[in-house]
């Protein structure tokens, strides 16, 4: 809800258990009031009753007043959200100017406000797939405008109260006549109460993505970022900030925020001498250029933010439950079963997919694809069983395989077009190889279908190996600098997105392959930074690469409404709130070994829910790391999001086979709750050397326990540990794979005792469970 005194000029947005205030101060300037939890029944919880007395910050610090959007010129003496350049005088010249141009100085005043309904950001999806819940949100707009020079900037704030998320934007617009350049531009500033200072964030690199790290702010700045065309591998946009010793796990004032962009992107943090936080979330401001036409908008993609009192955990799931049920899309065989909220047309085009797909048709009914349910199917992934050795005879054996242990889906990776026979050459020629399927992906793709499961492909769309057919016929269809060399990383170099004929040529290879082949699924893959990043578009590039993908994707998605997608970038390098509002899940590493694995997954799990993290089982020797673990490690691990499979199976014996087909039944049972629950981590890696974690069903009826030990001292007990989330009265089953029921208790007890047997769990020794409240008593 939102809150306006009219009095005061104070908004109030008011959240489940958050409020967030702003006010309108005397100048006419926006002003940030206060941000943090609130009671959830307290109703006269509102801030600005009154206007406070102006403060009265001292001698060098011009800057200590918290604008809601703080401007280059002004008195700068801080990191701002907006620097801009006017090329024109004020009219009339005040008498005793000097006539300096460009003019560095942009002042904001308050014009107006509306608010609506119907607001969308800037790189918002345009598939038209809705969401879970696509009831619609309010968004406060405040319309603010230079007083002299022609630009005005239009705040947004979209609630979504139940999450206590909001989501800030930034619309600009030129209302004059001459071009007006932006030269730096963060979707928002976030001022924080003072001492906020400790900072949980992630770092990483290739196989080692999502290494959380807890740190103190200094006074000054820390930034987080990543300077590449994509989000990174060794930053992502996220954060997670309380008063050091103040919060923990499950208690404690928490904010949180992450940016829905997949481009060249910074968070700052700024501790002022005073101890006042801000952050500053958006563009990366080097390199950053944007020239306003004369009549031009600008809209900032999103900055989503929110605060809550228990604890990381408190904020991981707002921000999962958040980006399930908001971001990511509903492919489209679910619209007419879950979403009431659908379009029209979508549902249309759904009921006329599966009347008339044939390729659909089993023994006379018609198949609901696997990849288009509300819940992430199980994937078998080629690559790390064949590599570049496909050929159509390995994969259909793989696949008859898969389907026998209850694979749903299956992609084939790397290698299958164009001379792509090593990763020397043939990105770029997207058509199916000769030499490799002789008589094209039909009979693969038959074969996949008639053995029930959906299938899938990889493709790298941004990218072209100098050794192709495209870059012998356009070598300057590449990011360079004339007269520069073209730094070549994994033997590619990055296609010139900023030129529309680069996007069409993609968009129509891609758009051939789905119209053509029965592909339910694509994996999205992108395996170098950026060098060299000159392009038609100039500094531009930046946000055109980002427009590119986005759009190339929205499109198909829009045409091919069962599609779905896997965004990888050699692992974990484009996972953001972004790339997830038009995409079904991640792959968060190509380290598959299972120990390091958990590491991955715990960071991970601060921003990004168990429903998009794909985790495969691969061969007992890991072929990133050497190390030898058991299958049920392996199981374990991977079963904590979207279970995937990737360990050649056509070396398995039946025997092993058949203990894979029982996991992954066992899978099917929990599927979910690990995908739609509420997570627990109840053990971190970093205090106890173990990952416990606990999804639980909303209504607190079936819970998945898991356990995974990293490392363990000999003669070293392990404690038991409290279940959350349960119903203290309700009386659960404990059960095990094989559905043996292990344990009887009552929700209190497992809350307050927790579940024996990994109290000497050793290095590798890991458990899944499944909790169920017992049936008798949940009818009654
Ligand atoms: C990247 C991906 C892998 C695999 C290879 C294929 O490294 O992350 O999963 O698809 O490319 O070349």
């Amino acid at each position: 809800m939102i809150h306006f005194n009219a009095d005061t000029q104070t908004f109030n947005l008011i959240l489940h258990s958050s409020i967030y205030a702003i006010q309108v101060d005397a100048k006419g300037r926006l002003l940030h009031l206060a941000w943090g939890p609130r009671p959830v029944d307290a109703d006269g919880v509102l801030f600005g009753k009154l206007r406070p007395a102006p403060s009265n910050h001292a001698s060098f610090e011009f800057q200590a007043r918290r604008d809601e959007i703080i401007t280059f010129g002004d008195t700068t003496n801080h990191e701002v959200t907006l620097k801009a350049s006017f090329a024109t005088l004020p009219d009339p010249l005040p008498t005793g100017d000097a006539p300096h141009l460009p003019i560095r100085d942009v002042r904001l005043r308050y014009v107006s406000y509306e608010i609506v309904t119907d607001a969308q950001p800037g790189f918002a999806q345009t598939h038209g797939l809705p969401t879970v819940n696509s009831q619609p949100r309010e968004t406060l707009r405040i319309k603010l405008a230079d007083p002299v020079q022609p630009l005005t900037a239009t705040l947004c704030y979209r609630l979504t109260p139940a999450q206590d998320i909001i989501e800030r934007w930034l619309e600009l617009e030129n209302t004059g006549d001459e071009p007006i350049e932006i030269e730096q531009l963060f979707f928002a500033t976030l001022h924080l109460p003072n001492g906020t200072a400790e900072l949980t964030s992630v770092s990483g690199a290739w196989a080692q993505e999502f290494q959380t790290q807890r740190e103190q702010l200094p006074i000054g700045r820390r930034v987080i970022e990543h300077r590449s065309v994509q989000t990174g591998h060794a930053a992502n946009p996220f954060f997670l900030l309380n008063r050091p010793g103040q919060a923990w796990e499950e208690h404690g004032t928490v904010y949180f925020g992450a940016l829905a962009y997949s481009g060249r992107w910074q968070l700052g943090f700024e501790q002022l001498p005073s101890t006042d936080v801000r952050v500053h979330g958006g563009y990366h401001p080097a390199d950053f250029g944007l020239t306003l036409a004369a009549g031009a908008q600008h809209k900032t993609p999103t900055f989503v933010c929110g605060v809550c009192a228990e604890g990381w955990g408190g904020a991981s799931r707002r921000l999962h439950a958040f980006t399930r049920e908001r971001i990511l899309p509903v492919a489209v065989a679910d619209i007419g079963a879950s979403c009431a909220a659908a379009p029209t047309e979508l549902q249309e085009k759904a009921t006329s997919l599966s009347e008339g797909a044939d390729s659909m048709q089993e023994g006379g009914t018609v198949r609901r694809p696997a990849t288009a349910s509300e819940f992430r199917p199980i994937l078998y992934n080629s690559w790390e069983a064949t590599y570049f050795g496909i050929t159509e005879q390995n994969q259909i054996e793989l696949a008859q395989k898969a389907a026998a242990i209850g694979v749903e889906l299956f992609c084939l990776d790397d290698g299958w077009f164009g001379g792509r026979r090593f990763d020397v050459a043939g990105l770029g020629d997207w058509t199916v190889s000769p030499d490799v399927f002789p008589n094209g992906l039909e009979p693969l793709i038959a074969e996949v279908n008639r053995l029930g499961m959906d299938f899938g492909l990889w493709v790298e769309p941004e990218m072209v190996n100098p050794d192709s057919d495209l870059y012998r016929a356009h070598p300057e269809w590449v990011l360079h600098f004339p007269g520069r060399p073209r730094t070549e990383a994994r033997c590619q170099l990055i296609l010139d997105f900023g030129r529309e004929e680069v996007v069409a040529y993609i968009f129509n290879a891609l758009d051939s392959l789905l119209a053509q082949y029965n592909i339910a699924f694509i994996k999205w893959d992108m395996n170098r930074n950026v060098s060299e990043p000159g392009s038609v578009a100039g500094k531009a590039i930046w946000q055109a690469h980002v427009a590119g993908v986005y759009g190339i994707i929205d499109r198909l998605r829009a045409k091919y409404l069962h599609l779905t997608i896997e965004s990888c970038a050699g692992g974990g390098g484009r996972v953001d709130l972004g790339i997830l509002g038009r995409t079904d899940q991640v792959w968060p590493s190509d380290n598959t070994d299972a120990l390091d694995r958990v590491r991955i997954q715990e960071g991970f799990s601060l921003a990004y829910p168990a429903r998009v993290m794909t985790a495969w089982v691969t061969h007992e020797k890991n072929h990133q790391t050497g190390r030898f673990h058991e299958l049920s490690t392996r199981f374990d691990v991977a079963m904590r999001g979207a279970l995937g499979i990737g360990a050649s199976l056509n070396g398995l014996g039946e025997a092993e086979l058949k203990t894979y087909a029982s996991y992954i039944a066992f899978y099917k049972r929990i599927r979910h709750i690990v995908q739609g629950g509420d997570l627990y981590r109840l053990e971190r890696l970093e205090e106890a050397g173990a990952s416990t974690i606990l999804y639980v069903l909303p209504d607190g009826s079936e819970v998945v326990y898991s356990v995974v030990v990293h490392s363990h001292k000999l003669g070293q007990f392990r404690r038991m540990v409290p279940l959350r989330g349960l119903i203290p009265s309700a009386t659960y089953e404990v059960l095990d794979r094989f559905e043996k029921v292990r344990l009887t208790a009552v929700g209190y007890e497992l809350m307050v005792q927790g579940i024996p047997g990994d109290e000497d769990g050793r290095s590798g020794h890991s458990r899944t469970l499944h909790i169920k409240q017992k049936k008798l008593e949940k009818s009654r």
